[in-house]
This record gives C-alpha cells, sequence and structure tokens, in this order.
C-alpha cells in the first residue's frame, strides 16, 4: 500500500514537473503534462478528420515551413498513428474557441468545437515545439481542455498617424491570431493620414493620404523633417487583407473617425468644415513644412478644432464613404470613431447654432450625439452596429451602439448599465503606447503602464452587477502610432504586453498567476527571438518593477 502510494505520488510529482515545463500563454482551463515526446518528422501527416479545417492545416505548414524547413503532407482519410489529427467535439459553450489536444506516443489530436476551435489548438501546439530550428521536432505529451473567457477579445492598430504595408498588417494579424484574440480594429481615418481608398471620393487618398512632413521629437517637436509621409490601402488590397483575417479567424472592425480627427478628410474636401475658407491651425510651437495656406493635412499630433460639420454635404459625404466601406468589411461592428471632437467650431458656426434651435437640441453635445444616431441609423438599416469611443455617450447615447470605455471604466459601467453592449480599453490598463518602463530611451505619449499592470488588469468593473456582466463582451488593447514610425518599435511597445493581454482575455481568472506568467515569459522571450519578433525586456529590469505610475509626464493626446 506504502509502495503504491509512493508511485502515485512520483506520479504526480512528475505531472506537476511536466506541466511547469509547458508553457503555453494563454494559460489553458486544464494542462496535464507527462513524460515523453511524440516526434513530428517529415513523415507525419495532418489528417483532416472534419471539413472546413483547411486554414488549420495550412496555417500550421506555413509555421513549419518558415520555422523548420518542414512541410507535411494534409490527408483526409489517414491512419490515426503517427500522424496529427484535427477534428471536432461537441460542446455546449456560448463562446467560440474551445477545443482539446492529446499528444501521446501515437500521435496528436486536436478536436475543436468548430473551425475556430481547432485553429486555436494548433496555436497551443506550436507553443510546445522547439524554439530551435531542428528537423525532427519533439512535442511533449499533454492533455488540454481549453475555451476562451471573453466573446471580443482585441487589438487595435492606428495606422493613421504612421503608415504600415499590407504585408506588415499581415503580420500584425499574426499576432493577434497567435495569441488566441479574434479581433482587430483597423483605425483607419486620422488628421494626419486618410488611409482607405474610396473611389467616389479620389483626393480622399491623393490629397489625404499624405502629409508634408511631421514633427519630430515629443509634441509640439523640435523640428520637422519635412518628408512625405503616407500611403493608403486600395479596396483590393483591404479585401485581400479581411480574407487573411478571416482565414485565422480574426474579424476586422474598421474605424471611420467622425466628427472629430477629419483634418485629412478636410484637406481633400474643405466643405466638409464649417469654415471651408479657413486655413487650418495648428500649434505655434509646431514647425510646419510647406504651404500653411489653406486646409491641411496634419503633421503635429493633438486634438483639433476643424472637425466635420454637420451638413446635408457632410451626411452624404459619410453615407457614401460607408457603402463603400461596408461592402469590404463583412464585420457586424462598424466603428465610427466619436472622441475628441472640440465643440468650438461648431459654437461658431451660425449653421450649427441654428440646427441646435431647429432640432430641439440640448447644446452641441447633443448635436453630436443627433450626428451619430443618424449614422447609426443609416448603419442599422444596413443590418451593422456601431462602435463608438465612450464621449458618444455624452448627449444621449445611440439607442444600438456599442460603446469602448477609454477614458477609464466609468464610461463602460454607464454604458452596462444602460444595457448596451462594452467593449473595456482603458487607458490605465491597455494602452500600449503608454511608457513601460522609467528607462525608456525612445519617445512615447508618455503615461506607465508595466506588463504587470497589464497582466493584473479585471475587464469587468467591480461597480456593476452580475446582471449587467454580460453586457461587458471583452477587452482590447490600443496602439495608437503618434511616436511609432516603423515595425521594430511597433513590436517594442507591444511585446509583451500583447502576451500578459491574452491571458487577461483567454484564461480563467482562477487560473491566471503572475508568477507563473513570469516563468512562462522566459520560453516566450526564446519564441520571440526565434520568431523574429521585437519585444521590450523592461519587465526584467528590476527598477521599473517598483516604479509606480508616473505622474508628472504629460499627455500630449489622452
Ligand atoms: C482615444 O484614445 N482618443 C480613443
Amino acid at each position: 500500500m506504502k509502495k503504491i502510494a509512493s508511485l502515485l505520488l512520483f506520479v504526480l510529482c512528475l505531472k506537476i514537473t511536466y506541466s511547469q515545463e509547458v508553457s503555453i500563454i494563454p494559460q489553458p482551463t486544464k494542462l496535464v503534462a507527462s513524460k515523453g515526446n511524440f516526434s513530428i518528422n517529415s513523415k507525419t501527416q495532418i489528417v483532416l478528420a472534419g471539413s472546413g479545417l483547411e486554414n488549420s492545416a495550412n496555417f500550421l505548414n506555413d509555421f513549419l515551413q518558415k520555422f523548420y524547413g518542414l512541410t507535411l503532407k494534409v490527408v483526409t482519410k489517414g491512419d490515426f498513428k503517427n500522424n496529427i489529427v484535427l477534428n471536432y467535439f461537441k460542446m455546449e459553450y456560448p463562446i467560440a474557441g474551445a477545443y482539446n489536444m492529446h499528444v501521446n506516443k501515437d500521435g496528436i489530436i486536436i478536436e475543436g468545437d468548430n473551425a475556430t476551435g481547432t485553429f486555436y489548438g494548433i496555436q497551443s501546439l506550436i507553443q510546445l515545439l522547439p524554439t530551435t530550428k531542428v528537423t525532427t521536432l519533439p512535442v511533449p505529451f499533454v492533455e488540454i481542455e481549453d475555451k476562451p473567457r471573453f466573446a471580443y477579445r482585441g487589438m487595435m492598430l492606428d495606422v493613421g498617424r504612421h503608415f504600415f504595408p499590407v504585408s506588415y498588417i499581415k503580420k500584425y494579424i499574426d499576432f493577434i491570431a497567435m495569441h488566441k484574440l479574434n479581433t482587430f480594429q483597423w483605425h483607419l481615418t486620422e488628421d494626419q493620414g486618410w488611409r482607405i481608398e474610396i473611389k467616389k471620393y479620389p483626393k480622399l487618398t491623393s490629397v489625404g493620404s499624405h502629409r508634408n512632413g511631421t514633427i519630430v521629437g515629443r509634441f509640439p517637436g523640435k523640428s520637422n523633417d519635412g518628408l512625405k509621409e503616407g500611403g493608403f490601402y486600395t479596396q483590393e488590397e483591404i479585401k485581400k487583407l479581411v480574407k487573411y483575417a478571416s482565414d485565422r479567424y480574426v474579424t476586422i472592425i474598421p474605424e471611420i473617425e467622425m466628427p472629430g480627427h477629419a483634418s485629412a478628410a478636410i484637406a481633400a474636401y474643405p466643405q466638409l468644415s464649417c469654415f471651408p475658407d479657413s486655413s487650418t491651425k495648428h500649434s505655434s510651437k509646431t514647425p510646419w513644412f510647406g504651404p500653411e495656406n489653406g486646409k491641411q493635412v496634419q503633421q503635429t499630433w493633438g486634438v483639433f478644432e476643424d472637425v466635420f460639420a454637420p451638413t446635408e454635404y457632410t451626411f452624404h459625404f459619410i453615407e457614401d464613404v460607408l457603402d463603400e466601406v461596408l461592402p469590404l468589411f463583412p464585420s457586424k461592428f462598424i466603428h465610427i470613431g466619436g472622441d475628441e471632437c472640440p465643440k468650438t467650431a461648431w459654437k461658431k458656426s451660425a449653421f450649427c447654432q441654428q440646427m441646435i434651435k431647429d432640432h430641439n437640441l440640448k447644446d452641441e453635445h447633443g448635436l453630436q450625439s443627433y450626428f451619430i444616431q443618424r449614422i447609426e441609423k443609416y448603419l442599422n438599416g444596413k443590418g451593422r452596429q456601431i462602435i463608438g469611443w465612450d464621449e458618444i455617450l455624452e448627449g444621449g447615447l445611440a439607442p444600438n451602439a456599442a460603446v469602448m470605455s477609454w477614458r477609464g471604466e466609468t464610461g463602460g459601467i454607464e454604458a452596462a448599465k444602460q444595457k448596451h453592449k462594452v467593449i473595456m480599453t482603458p487607458t490605465t490598463y491597455v494602452y500600449f503606447d503608454y511608457s513601460q518602463t522609467k528607462h525608456e530611451d525612445s519617445v512615447t505619449i508618455g503615461g506607465y503602464l508595466t506588463l504587470k499592470m497589464v497582466y493584473n488588469y479585471e475587464p469587468i468593473p467591480q461597480q456593476i452587477s452580475k446582471e449587467e456582466e454580460k453586457y461587458v463582451i471583452g477587452a482590447q488593447a490600443n496602439l495608437w502610432t503618434e511616436y511609432i514610425s516603423n515595425s521594430s518599435k511597433l513590436e517594442y511597445m507591444l511585446f509583451p504586453r500583447l502576451t500578459a493581454l491574452s491571458e487577461v482575455l483567454w484564461s480563467s481568472k482562477e487560473n491566471k498567476n503572475w508568477e507563473s506568467f513570469q516563468k512562462k515569459l522566459t520560453t516566450q522571450f526564446k519564441r520571440y527571438d526565434f520568431w523574429n519578433w521585437n519585444y521590450s525586456k523592461a519587465s526584467l529590469d528590476p527598477t521599473s518593477k517598483i516604479m509606480e505610475p508616473q505622474k508628472d509626464l504629460t499627455i500630449v493626446k489622452k
């Protein structure tokens, strides 16, 4: 009896030891590892035991080819021995993406609740592979049961401040998918650049997609680089990117910003402004390059007074733009911005003041609410729903709108209480443009957001009731790119914070543990190196760990 007990203890210890060595992020619901490996080699086949699983097989094969020079044969009928079998299992769980994985001496079986779940199983399998280039790939024996916590698991990218090419957007979508996130909010229009081809309004891209220069250094800027910056995505490119994302179970939500952050559109079509004949304004401290007369695409950062006029011309323009946007993006949600819209121009404009009277609106906030509700009605009529930043609460929320709570959690709490869907994205926890260490050696927007602060973020605010919790459909991190002009800096700001976010959004609260996450990061850093992703090592800096959030850093935009 004693012998059996010690044997059991030994087996248990082995399992615990191996579970600790297996490092999967986000942490699966259940994970048991045991001694032994199954080896993937050139003879291993991928067996598709169910239909519609080709995306998973293709993703795995592309990955194996890229990093190990290996391509596996994909078959639909095959011996379960020595192979990777992809299949389905039935699960009653409201959020798509659950999967089970078994690795033993016979081979690997990944079963998803649907094709999405199988794809996430593949992502976990990828994390079981070696982080060096070898041709026989040992995969530790594991039993995994896993499922996501939140339905909305998002990451945003601002391509308005700095443009990133199609090839890099694909890489960004891969970052999202490989962390088991499912939504990419693509911020496509800004004061500093309009990035989406609209055939009816060619000047949006011929004029609005470029600026003559960009400030150098932190706002207001030491100088101006005088370099033409810009670019845009054609509708053909966008269609391909939407398909690329959908093959990875990522939905792209386009953001077409209104009524603020509209300088680039106004530079292209000045009639969109309340004051078409007045020149674009910028801070007198900002070094400007090129012509200053007339409407210009902005060269500096901040919030600008020249916003869309709420005229029939503008509403027709926006509807025309949306008519071209909708066929490109099948997402249920369309993001219409709504943040940071100064009311200065509307206050000065006789037209706006008359409109406030004619529609019995309280003030300019009421006018913004009228603006958003009118666009919401248009989009609802086309079968879509709007998301707006939390300013859309001011002056009255549009009836079916979802709210993205960015100025803290208050907007999200308020929207949930009003029974509206909420996506939490508060600056304090998920603004990845913020500095991640005191010893930051490059310019950032300011703020202070360590890896641990991201990891410990809880998207369900304490102030809402059990009944209201269901309105918080998930969370998202935002990457604004005022001070991010290249991919190396982008990845430095993103990693490892995105990796921490994935555990916030996917893993159950019980399964999250900061100490074990830190241990897993050692392997994650090896993966970043092997996969050629840049990242910040700030979390390894002992002095950055003890830093309190800085209060003296001015956040220019936010
Ligand atoms: C925002 O950061 N202005 C939504």
